[in-house]
Protein backbone atom coordinates (compact mmCIF):
# COMPACT_ATOMS: atom_id res chain seq x y z
CA UNK A 1 0.00 0.00 0.00
CA UNK A 2 2.90 1.90 0.21
CA UNK A 3 2.81 5.26 -2.28
CA UNK A 4 -0.69 5.90 -1.74
CA UNK A 5 -1.10 7.58 1.25
CA UNK A 6 -0.90 11.24 0.24
CA UNK A 7 -1.14 14.79 1.49
CA UNK A 8 -4.09 15.65 3.39
CA UNK A 9 -5.61 19.09 3.27
CA UNK A 10 -5.17 20.95 6.00
CA UNK A 11 -6.87 23.81 5.26
CA UNK A 12 -7.88 26.51 8.22
CA UNK A 13 -11.55 26.91 7.25
CA UNK A 14 -12.72 23.37 9.09
CA UNK A 15 -11.02 22.77 12.26
CA UNK A 16 -12.85 19.63 13.58
CA UNK A 17 -10.08 17.38 14.70
CA UNK A 18 -12.86 13.80 14.01
CA UNK A 19 -12.72 14.88 10.44
CA UNK A 20 -9.16 15.55 9.98
CA UNK A 21 -7.88 12.75 11.82
CA UNK A 22 -5.21 10.89 10.42
CA UNK A 23 -4.80 7.27 10.23
CA UNK A 24 -1.55 6.06 12.44
CA UNK A 25 -0.64 2.58 12.07
CA UNK A 26 1.11 1.53 16.34
CA UNK A 27 2.91 -1.19 15.88
CA UNK A 28 2.40 -3.49 18.66
CA UNK A 29 3.56 -3.71 21.85
CA UNK A 30 4.81 -0.44 23.22
CA UNK A 31 5.80 0.62 26.81
CA UNK A 32 8.13 -0.54 28.75
CA UNK A 33 9.46 -4.12 28.52
CA UNK A 34 9.73 -6.38 30.99
CA UNK A 35 13.12 -6.02 31.76
CA UNK A 36 13.05 -2.29 31.83
CA UNK A 37 9.68 -2.32 34.08
CA UNK A 38 11.66 -4.47 36.61
CA UNK A 39 14.87 -2.66 36.80
CA UNK A 40 12.61 0.63 37.26
CA UNK A 41 10.96 -1.13 39.69
CA UNK A 42 13.84 -2.63 41.99
CA UNK A 43 15.60 1.02 41.57
CA UNK A 44 12.61 2.84 42.97
CA UNK A 45 12.12 0.06 45.77
CA UNK A 46 15.68 0.08 46.76
CA UNK A 47 15.41 3.34 46.95
CA UNK A 48 12.58 3.62 50.11
CA UNK A 49 14.68 0.71 51.40
CA UNK A 50 18.11 2.37 51.32
CA UNK A 51 17.34 5.99 51.42
CA UNK A 52 20.24 6.49 48.66
CA UNK A 53 20.89 4.39 45.57
CA UNK A 54 23.10 5.43 42.73
CA UNK A 55 22.76 2.93 39.49
CA UNK A 56 26.05 1.64 37.49
CA UNK A 57 25.89 3.30 34.35
CA UNK A 58 22.43 4.91 33.03
CA UNK A 59 19.67 2.37 34.31
CA UNK A 60 17.96 2.50 30.76
CA UNK A 61 19.14 4.22 27.34
CA UNK A 62 16.02 6.50 27.30
CA UNK A 63 17.00 10.26 28.87
CA UNK A 64 13.14 11.36 30.20
CA UNK A 65 13.13 8.19 32.19
CA UNK A 66 16.69 8.75 32.87
CA UNK A 67 15.25 12.62 34.06
CA UNK A 68 12.20 11.09 35.96
CA UNK A 69 15.04 8.83 38.20
CA UNK A 70 16.37 11.50 39.03
CA UNK A 71 13.95 14.20 39.95
CA UNK A 72 13.41 11.07 42.34
CA UNK A 73 17.25 11.09 43.81
CA UNK A 74 17.94 7.97 42.11
CA UNK A 75 21.81 8.47 39.79
CA UNK A 76 24.29 6.69 37.90
CA UNK A 77 27.99 6.75 38.49
CA UNK A 78 30.55 4.87 36.33
CA UNK A 79 32.63 2.93 38.70
CA UNK A 80 31.67 1.25 41.49
CA UNK A 81 33.82 3.19 43.96
CA UNK A 82 32.13 6.45 43.28
CA UNK A 83 28.47 4.99 44.83
CA UNK A 84 29.27 6.32 47.83
CA UNK A 85 26.44 5.33 50.67
CA UNK A 86 23.42 3.44 50.30
CA UNK A 87 23.21 0.62 46.96
CA UNK A 88 24.44 0.27 44.01
CA UNK A 89 22.03 -0.56 41.32
CA UNK A 90 22.70 -2.98 37.92
CA UNK A 91 21.11 -1.91 35.07
CA UNK A 92 19.19 -4.34 32.84
CA UNK A 93 22.15 -4.67 29.99
CA UNK A 94 23.68 -6.38 33.09
CA UNK A 95 27.84 -5.58 33.95
CA UNK A 96 30.78 -8.49 33.81
CA UNK A 97 31.43 -10.29 36.71
CA UNK A 98 34.70 -7.97 37.50
CA UNK A 99 32.20 -5.26 38.35
CA UNK A 100 30.48 -7.43 40.79
CA UNK A 101 33.51 -8.64 42.87
CA UNK A 102 34.78 -5.06 42.76
CA UNK A 103 31.70 -4.38 44.90
CA UNK A 104 31.62 -6.85 46.98
CA UNK A 105 35.65 -6.30 48.00
CA UNK A 106 34.10 -2.47 48.69
CA UNK A 107 31.21 -4.52 50.54
CA UNK A 108 28.66 -1.67 48.39
CA UNK A 109 25.26 -3.17 48.73
CA UNK A 110 24.19 -4.56 45.19
CA UNK A 111 20.64 -4.55 43.63
CA UNK A 112 21.41 -6.85 40.33
CA UNK A 113 18.28 -5.70 37.99
CA UNK A 114 20.30 -7.19 34.77
CA UNK A 115 17.24 -8.68 33.06
CA UNK A 116 17.18 -12.46 33.53
CA UNK A 117 16.92 -12.51 29.54
CA UNK A 118 20.82 -11.05 29.41
CA UNK A 119 21.54 -13.15 32.62
CA UNK A 120 20.81 -16.21 29.89
CA UNK A 121 22.93 -14.92 27.66
CA UNK A 122 25.98 -14.44 30.64
CA UNK A 123 24.89 -17.84 31.29
CA UNK A 124 25.61 -19.81 27.80
CA UNK A 125 28.93 -17.61 27.27
CA UNK A 126 30.02 -18.39 30.32
CA UNK A 127 29.36 -22.60 30.09
CA UNK A 128 30.85 -21.84 26.82
CA UNK A 129 34.12 -20.79 27.72
CA UNK A 130 34.80 -23.38 30.41
CA UNK A 131 33.88 -25.86 27.90
CA UNK A 132 36.41 -24.70 25.59
CA UNK A 133 34.82 -22.47 22.93
CA UNK A 134 35.74 -19.56 21.11
CA UNK A 135 32.90 -17.59 22.28
CA UNK A 136 31.81 -15.31 19.63
CA UNK A 137 29.21 -12.24 20.81
CA UNK A 138 27.07 -11.40 18.09
CA UNK A 139 26.58 -7.38 18.94
CA UNK A 140 27.59 -3.93 19.43
CA UNK A 141 31.15 -3.88 20.77
CA UNK A 142 30.48 -0.88 22.85
CA UNK A 143 27.38 -1.70 24.16
CA UNK A 144 27.26 -2.23 27.53
CA UNK A 145 25.36 -5.35 27.55
CA UNK A 146 27.95 -6.92 25.25
CA UNK A 147 30.43 -5.84 27.47
CA UNK A 148 28.98 -7.87 30.74
CA UNK A 149 28.81 -11.02 28.20
CA UNK A 150 32.54 -10.47 27.15
CA UNK A 151 32.97 -10.42 31.09
CA UNK A 152 31.82 -14.03 31.39
CA UNK A 153 33.98 -15.17 28.42
CA UNK A 154 37.42 -14.36 29.91
CA UNK A 155 40.37 -14.58 27.17
CA UNK A 156 37.76 -16.33 24.97
CA UNK A 157 35.26 -13.46 24.20
CA UNK A 158 35.34 -12.42 20.83
CA UNK A 159 32.91 -9.69 19.25
CA UNK A 160 31.84 -10.69 15.55
CA UNK A 161 32.98 -8.96 13.01
CA UNK A 162 32.81 -9.90 9.18
CA UNK A 163 36.57 -9.67 8.86
CA UNK A 164 36.94 -11.41 11.58
CA UNK A 165 39.54 -14.46 12.29
CA UNK A 166 39.19 -17.42 13.98
CA UNK A 167 41.74 -20.17 14.95
CA UNK A 168 40.83 -23.96 14.51
CA UNK A 169 38.76 -25.21 17.22
CA UNK A 170 35.07 -25.28 18.97
CA UNK A 171 33.42 -22.23 18.20
CA UNK A 172 30.16 -21.11 20.37
CA UNK A 173 27.89 -17.88 19.01
CA UNK A 174 25.69 -15.95 21.25
CA UNK A 175 23.74 -12.60 19.92
CA UNK A 176 23.09 -9.53 21.97
CA UNK A 177 19.72 -9.36 23.02
CA UNK A 178 18.69 -6.77 21.06
CA UNK A 179 20.24 -8.10 17.79
CA UNK A 180 17.75 -8.26 14.61
CA UNK A 181 17.70 -12.44 13.33
CA UNK A 182 18.47 -11.19 9.79
CA UNK A 183 22.05 -9.95 11.52
CA UNK A 184 23.01 -13.07 13.27
CA UNK A 185 21.94 -15.29 10.37
CA UNK A 186 24.57 -13.43 8.36
CA UNK A 187 27.11 -13.58 10.90
CA UNK A 188 26.38 -17.36 11.13
CA UNK A 189 26.81 -17.42 7.58
CA UNK A 190 29.72 -15.51 6.98
CA UNK A 191 31.68 -17.61 10.10
CA UNK A 192 30.68 -20.67 7.95
CA UNK A 193 34.22 -19.99 5.87
CA UNK A 194 36.28 -21.40 8.93
CA UNK A 195 37.49 -24.42 9.53
CA UNK A 196 36.46 -25.15 13.15
CA UNK A 197 36.03 -28.52 14.43
CA UNK A 198 32.68 -27.83 16.15
CA UNK A 199 30.00 -25.12 15.92
CA UNK A 200 27.01 -24.36 18.10
CA UNK A 201 24.58 -21.25 17.83
CA UNK A 202 22.62 -20.23 20.40
CA UNK A 203 20.00 -17.81 19.44
CA UNK A 204 19.45 -15.90 22.95
CA UNK A 205 17.74 -12.47 21.19
CA UNK A 206 14.86 -11.68 23.53
CA UNK A 207 11.60 -12.79 22.16
CA UNK A 208 10.10 -9.07 23.16
CA UNK A 209 12.63 -7.46 21.03
CA UNK A 210 12.14 -10.02 17.72
CA UNK A 211 8.51 -9.27 18.04
CA UNK A 212 8.75 -5.22 18.14
CA UNK A 213 11.40 -6.01 15.23
CA UNK A 214 8.17 -7.90 13.16
CA UNK A 215 5.85 -5.43 13.93
CA UNK A 216 7.89 -2.46 12.67
CA UNK A 217 8.66 -4.19 9.23
CA UNK A 218 4.68 -4.87 9.14
CA UNK A 219 3.88 -1.21 9.75
CA UNK A 220 7.06 0.24 7.69
CA UNK A 221 5.38 -1.66 4.83
CA UNK A 222 1.94 0.00 5.21
CA UNK A 223 2.54 3.67 5.84
CA UNK A 224 4.74 6.32 4.03
CA UNK A 225 6.16 7.26 6.81
CA UNK A 226 7.56 5.26 10.30
CA UNK A 227 8.44 7.60 13.43
CA UNK A 228 10.52 5.62 15.79
CA UNK A 229 10.05 6.95 19.21
CA UNK A 230 13.26 6.20 21.71
CA UNK A 231 17.08 7.04 23.23
CA UNK A 232 19.08 7.75 21.21
CA UNK A 233 21.80 5.63 22.59
CA UNK A 234 18.76 2.59 22.53
CA UNK A 235 20.21 0.10 20.74
CA UNK A 236 17.09 -1.97 20.26
CA UNK A 237 15.17 1.73 19.23
CA UNK A 238 18.05 1.98 16.75
CA UNK A 239 17.61 -1.82 15.21
CA UNK A 240 13.95 -0.62 14.45
CA UNK A 241 14.48 2.62 12.40
CA UNK A 242 17.07 0.38 10.38
CA UNK A 243 14.27 -2.14 10.06
CA UNK A 244 11.98 0.35 8.89
CA UNK A 245 14.58 1.77 6.57
CA UNK A 246 15.21 -1.38 4.86
CA UNK A 247 11.86 -1.59 4.25
CA UNK A 248 12.38 1.10 1.99
CA UNK A 249 10.05 3.63 4.25
CA UNK A 250 11.20 6.83 5.42
CA UNK A 251 11.94 7.02 8.64
CA UNK A 252 12.06 9.83 11.39
CA UNK A 253 14.06 9.10 15.03
CA UNK A 254 12.16 11.32 17.59
CA UNK A 255 12.91 10.89 21.77
CA UNK A 256 10.00 13.28 22.57
CA UNK A 257 6.92 14.75 20.71
CA UNK A 258 8.62 18.19 20.61
CA UNK A 259 11.10 16.50 18.32
CA UNK A 260 8.49 15.71 15.69
CA UNK A 261 8.70 16.74 12.22
CA UNK A 262 5.51 18.71 12.00
CA UNK A 263 5.40 19.78 8.32
CA UNK A 264 6.78 16.59 6.95
CA UNK A 265 3.99 14.83 8.98
CA UNK A 266 1.27 16.98 7.60
CA UNK A 267 2.42 15.81 4.14
CA UNK A 268 2.53 12.29 4.87
CA UNK A 269 -0.64 10.19 4.18
CA UNK A 270 -0.43 7.01 6.28
CA UNK A 271 2.18 7.25 9.44
CA UNK A 272 3.62 4.18 11.40
CA UNK A 273 4.29 4.83 15.08
CA UNK A 274 7.22 2.06 16.90
CA UNK A 275 8.77 2.52 20.11
CA UNK A 276 12.02 1.05 21.60
CA UNK A 277 11.51 -0.85 24.84
CA UNK A 278 12.38 1.76 27.27
CA UNK A 279 10.38 4.48 25.38
CA UNK A 280 7.66 5.04 28.31
CA UNK A 281 3.70 4.37 27.15
CA UNK A 282 2.69 8.18 27.53
CA UNK A 283 4.96 9.39 25.82
CA UNK A 284 4.27 7.23 22.72
CA UNK A 285 0.48 8.19 23.51
CA UNK A 286 1.50 12.08 22.81
CA UNK A 287 2.97 11.00 20.22
CA UNK A 288 0.04 9.11 18.50
CA UNK A 289 -2.60 12.05 19.50
CA UNK A 290 -0.57 14.63 18.17
CA UNK A 291 -0.05 13.22 14.60
CA UNK A 292 -3.38 11.49 14.73
CA UNK A 293 -5.21 14.88 15.74
CA UNK A 294 -4.19 17.94 13.49
CA UNK A 295 -5.62 20.38 16.00
CA UNK A 296 -3.16 19.15 18.23
CA UNK A 297 -0.61 19.96 15.56
CA UNK A 298 -1.50 23.40 15.16
CA UNK A 299 -0.55 23.87 18.96
CA UNK A 300 3.33 22.61 17.72
CA UNK A 301 3.41 24.93 14.81
CA UNK A 302 2.06 28.21 16.87
CA UNK A 303 4.88 27.94 19.29
FE1 LIG B 1 15.27 -7.75 28.79
FE2 LIG B 1 14.32 -8.06 26.38
FE3 LIG B 1 13.82 -5.89 27.73
S1 LIG B 1 16.36 -8.58 27.08
S2 LIG B 1 15.60 -5.58 29.01
S3 LIG B 1 13.10 -7.95 28.24
S4 LIG B 1 14.23 -6.01 25.56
Amino acid sequence: MKGRGKSQARSGASRKPEAQARRVVVARPTGFCFGVERAIGLAKTGKRQFGRVSTLGELVHNPLVLDELAREGIRSVRRAEQAGEGALVIRAHGCPPQALAECERRRIAVIDATCPYVRKVQNVAGRLKDQGYTVVVVGERNHPEVKSILGYCGRRGRVYSPRMRLARGKVGVVAQTTMSRERLREAVANLSRFRYTELRVFDTICEEVAARQLAAARVAQQVDLVIVVGGRSSANSSRLAEIARNAGTQVVFVERAAELPLSAIARTGRVGVVAGSSTPSRVVREIVDIVRNPAKEDRFNAS
